[in-house]
């Protein structure tokens, strides 16, 4: 069992999108509870306010340290069951990024307080009373942390022994041994032309096996290159990736030749064509 507690303005947006599919269920099996809990709740200020101009000018508003620092520890109180300072993230884009290894350390805690920050970000002070660890979801600005949080809790949920169907699912598939996934095909045998690989219809299982993972390391090096390097590889994939290497190279050698033939080719009719309106020049002069 898994608990997330998540300190937003927006609890709505977390409850609507956790009640449904893998992670609704997760939910109702009691693997995984997500708790969102509203920061406003705990503003001292009269009008509800939770944000402020920033000191020094500037764009955009605050969120004040006192809402976001009382609501944590009220959170620290809900959850205080195990850790005494559970760990606690927050989302923004000056984090560390969010990876399948991060995912996996995660899943093995038994609680995360997710914050998530709006306007123009959280005061400084809050977050150094909190001690959060910065966690980032890719090299883009979104207008909130909810969406960023979403995305941990599915990739992570999905690791929790139970949460998919069958629990190799979690394993194999893309970035398991540092390799992006195989493709996948489903009925019927042609659709639009296009047939499924004949291997896939063999049922010679020690066949199939190997033809997906030599795709995967295909599209791992074709796709995502910096990746390769870290691939576990068995010594026949590695000759298998070496080979592969020296092809993909080969064939890039010839497809430059070519462009220069091509240019060289576009070059000679340039200049037949420039002697040519010489010519024409000269005698029409
Ligand atoms: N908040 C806004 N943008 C974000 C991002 N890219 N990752 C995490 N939190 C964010």
């Amino acid at each position: 069992m898994m608990d997330f507690y998540v300190m937003t303005l927006f609890p709505e947006m977390i409850e609507a999108w956790t009640d449904g599919s893998i992670i609704g269920r997760a939910k109702k099996n009691g693997l995984i509870s997500v708790n969102a809990v509203n920061i406003r709740d705990y503003t001292e200020n009269k009008h509800q306010r939770v944000d402020d101009y920033p000191y020094g000018g500037g764009a955009g508003m605050v969120m004040q340290a006192q809402p976001v620092f009382d609501c944590w520890k009220a959170v620290c109180g809900m959850t205080g069951k195990r850790a005494e300072r559970p760990r606690t993230i927050y989302l923004s884009p000056q984090g560390k990024q969010l990876t399948q290894e991060m995912a996996l350390s995660l899943a093995k805690e038994e609680e995360l307080i997710l914050l998530c920050g709006h306007y123009e970000g959280i005061d400084e002070r809050a977050l150094e009373l909190i001690g959060a660890e910065e966690v980032s979801i890719g090299d883009y600005v979104l207008t909130g942390g909810e969406l960023p949080a979403l995305v941990l809790i599915d990739c992570v949920a999905r690791l929790i022994p139970g949460v998919l169907g069958g629990d190799e699912s979690a394993l194999i598939e893309s970035f398991h041994d540092n390799l992006l996934e195989y493709p996948q095909y489903t009925r019927p045998e042609v659709y639009e032309g296009l047939s499924v690989p004949e291997i896939l219809l063999s049922g010679h299982h020690a066949n199939v096996e190997k033809w997906r993972r030599r795709q995967s390391i295909e599209r791992t090096l074709l796709r995502r290159p910096d990746l390769i390097g870290e691939a576990v590889l068995s010594k026949k994939e590695q000759r298998f990736l070496w080979e592969l290497k020296e092809r993909l190279s080969k064939e890039e050698d010839e497809a430059n030749e070519n462009g220069e033939c091509e240019a060289k080719a576009c070059e000679g009719l340039e200049e037949e064509k420039q002697t040519e309106a010489e010519a024409k020049f000269q005698t029409e002069g």
